[in-house]
Formats: C-alpha cells, structure tokens, sequence
C-alpha cells in the first residue's frame, strides 16, 4: 500500500523524537539528562489529581458531548470571562485533546486548500506541519533578534497575499520565551483586520510568566471573537501534559463547525481529564506561582552557566521555560549544523537538546529547564565540558 503524497511531506514531531531517543538510550542504562521535553517535572495540583480520582471511584466514566462537558465550557468560559472582563459564554468554548488538537481543527475549520497561514520564526514545531496537515500553505516569516524574534506589523504587511487567511501567534513563545506587549498587539491586530486575516492566538504558557506580564487576545474586548481563536489548555498551567486537555476559545459558529469535525476524529477529549480540569479551573490558583518563582530560580542558574559557555549566547526568556541559544559561532568545521552539535552533545555529553532546525531556526539550539536544579546545573557542566 502506498502512503499518499501528503502523508509523505508530513515530518515527525522533532521534540517527541528526542525524547523517545533519550528515553531509549536511557533504557540501556546510559545516564542520559533530557534538557528536550516541553514539559514540567512537577506534580499536577493534588485537587485536580483527587477530581480524577473521584470521577473514577463513581463510575461516571462514560463519553461525553464530544466538544466536551458544558460544566467545563462553563468553567473555562468563567474563568476567562474574569480574568479578561469579556463576556463568554459556554458556545464560545470547545473542549479539545490537548492544545495540539485545537490547533490542528482549527486549521480544517478555516482553511480552504493553499490558503496561507503566517508562521513567524521560530515558531512551535507543529504549526507548518498541521497547516500542511489541512492542506493549507505555511508561510514562514522572518523575524529579528532585536526585536526579540516577535513578529511586527510591517512583516506581516510584507508577507501577506490574497491568500492569506491566518496568523500563527504564540505568547509566551515556545523556543524564546519573548511576550507580545500591549502595543505591539495592538499594531499587529491592526494590520491583520485590515487585510482580514484571522489570528490563531496560542496562549498555552499564560500562567508562566517570568518577567513583565502576559496580555492575553481577550484583552482586547468584546469584538476580539470576530477574527480571533485563542488556544490554551492545562498541560503547561498545571503540569498535565499526559491528561491530554486544551479548549478553543472562539465565536459560535467557528466553535460549532469545530465540534463537527471532532465528532468524526476523537469524539470527546477523556473524560477523566475533563473532571480534573473542572477542579483546576476553579481551586488551583495558587500553582501558577509557584511554577513561576521555580523557573525564575532555574532561569537564574542557567543562563549564569550558558553565558560561561564559549560559543554559546544564550537569550533570556520573559516567559515558558526554555532557553533559545545562539550557537552559530561554534559551527564551522567542528560542528556542520546545530542539528549535528545537538547530534554530539546527545552522543557525547549524553544531554539531549533540541536543535534549532525543528523551530525554523539553524545556528540555534532549545535547552528546556523544567528540570531538578541539580540536574540542570550538571547537564550544563556537561555541554561546557563536552565543547571544550
Ligand atoms: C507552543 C505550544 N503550543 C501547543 C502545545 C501543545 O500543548 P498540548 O500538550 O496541550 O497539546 C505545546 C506543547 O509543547 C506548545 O509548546
């Protein structure tokens, strides 16, 4: 049988890859520290463990509707409401299995086929691949370094065709960490209501922010539904990658066309995850904080270690917890790419990175730091020694 052409063109998550690599070479007993995943090495809320809990001990373990349960749209919906001074309501939320899932529905949703989406770089890992996925064209855009790799309204003015129907934003970005201000957008809501273009707003990292603030799409009052999709789940806010849970927040029609495609592709995202989410909404506040002072600490150690580095400038984030390193001056001949340090230091320093190549980024490598102090501080000694 022959796997068809878009199939073909489709590349595998990069970051999963490593960490399935790491884990791997973990298994042969080899002291390997993964500085790769994209997730916190910490416990969920213990509210939210016992909500799961419980939703097993009473047996109501069963589908739900499946753009999810309206008790969660209506705590996502009042949770948001609050926080933003916006009116939403339980239609303006759909349920998804995980952030990646509403993302990559949200690209059938509005996408006809070679319709444009704008991707600044360097951008999250999947966002080419699922725009591709719904057959739409991913239009990389090229940001600056003095501007912290965030894109600006004259790129998209540069970069925008008659085809262009979407703008790909992450705030808090995953691999920098850069935050949007205010103004900056305001300039780029500007640009893209002019030209119609819809901005896909992934807001997965809000909770993590560790300098300055984070303004979120619903800041921008009551209309911001007309040509924005904000995406946020649970897996960064409160440590539950594994549980699978993210919503789309968006206007009625966009949500309701949503759930008809995922009625046909997963059916409700599970329902155990769904309970817990409830209890995370409403009685976890106090995690956000926490994460926050841990990573501010880890930032702290980190950047003071990379910066000993030779070769290596590492770029202070704002927010998430990664730090995006420019590495372009230890390639030459010693080392041909980022994706072949990242390739050495893996096989020599046994410390798994993720290489700029999978964020549209060579000459950069991602070090996450959403791991035990000690183990971060000894992964790096690591990487300084196995360069020297
Ligand atoms: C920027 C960004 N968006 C979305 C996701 C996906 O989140 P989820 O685990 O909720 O699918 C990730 C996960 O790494 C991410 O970094």
């Amino acid at each position: 049988m022959k796997i068809s052409s878009l199939a073909s063109s489709i590349k595998g998550s990069p970051t999963l890859r490593l960490s399935a690599q790491a884990a791997e070479m973990r298994s042969r007993g080899l002291d390997v520290i993964a500085l790769s995943a994209g997730e916190l090495d910490l416990k969920p809320p213990k509210v939210v463990v016992d909500a799961a809990k419980k939703a097993i001990d009473d047996g109501i373990i069963k589908y739900t509707a499946a753009s999810g349960m309206p008790k969660l749209h209506d705590a996502v919906a009042q949770k948001f409401a609050i926080k933003h001074n916006i009116e939403l309501k339980r239609e303006n939320v759909i349920i998804t299995v995980g952030a990646k899932q509403a993302l990559s529905n949200i690209m059938i949703t509005i996408l006809e086929p070679d319709d444009e989406v704008l991707i600044p770089t360097p951008y999250w890992v999947s966002y080419p691949e699922m725009v591709k996925l719904a057959r739409g064209k991913p239009v990389i855009v090229e940001t600056a370094a003095e501007h912290k790799f965030k894109i600006k309204a004259d790129d998209i003015e540069k970069n925008a065709s008659a085809r262009t129907k979407a703008l790909l934003l992450n705030s808090p970005s995953n691999p920098t960490g850069a935050i949007y201000s205010r103004t900056e957008l305001e300039d780029i809501i500007a640009i893209c209501r002019k030209k119609g273009i819809a901005i896909i707003s992934d807001e997965i990292y809000f909770t993590i922010v560790l300098d300055g603030e984070h303004t979120s799409l619903l800041d921008f009052g009551k209309d911001v539904l007309d040509y924005a999709i904000i995406i946020n789940g649970v897996s960064k806010a409160y440590a539950m990658t594994g549980w699978r849970l993210g919503w789309a927040i968006a206007n009625p029609e966009i949500i309701s066309a949503m759930g008809r495609i995922q009625s046909h592709q997963t059916s409700n995202a599970c329902t155990i995850s769904q309970y817990a989410a409830i209890a995370a909404m409403g009685n976890a506040d106090d995690f956000a904080p926490k994460v926050v002072s841990l990573m501010r600490e880890r930032r702290k150690i980190a950047m003071e270690l990379l910066e000993n580095i030779q070769g290596i400038e590492p770029l202070e984030p704002d927010g998430a917890f990664y730090i995006f390193c420019d590495v372009r001056k230890l390639l030459g001949e010693r080392f041909a790419s980022s994706e072949k340090l990242s390739e050495y230091l893996l096989q020599n320093a046994l410390v798994a990175t993720v290489p700029g190549e999978a964020f549209g980024m060579p000459g950069f490598l991602r070090i996450s730091i959403a791991i035990d102090k000690d183990k971060l501080s000894e992964a790096l000694n690591r990487i300084a020694k196995a360069i020297r």
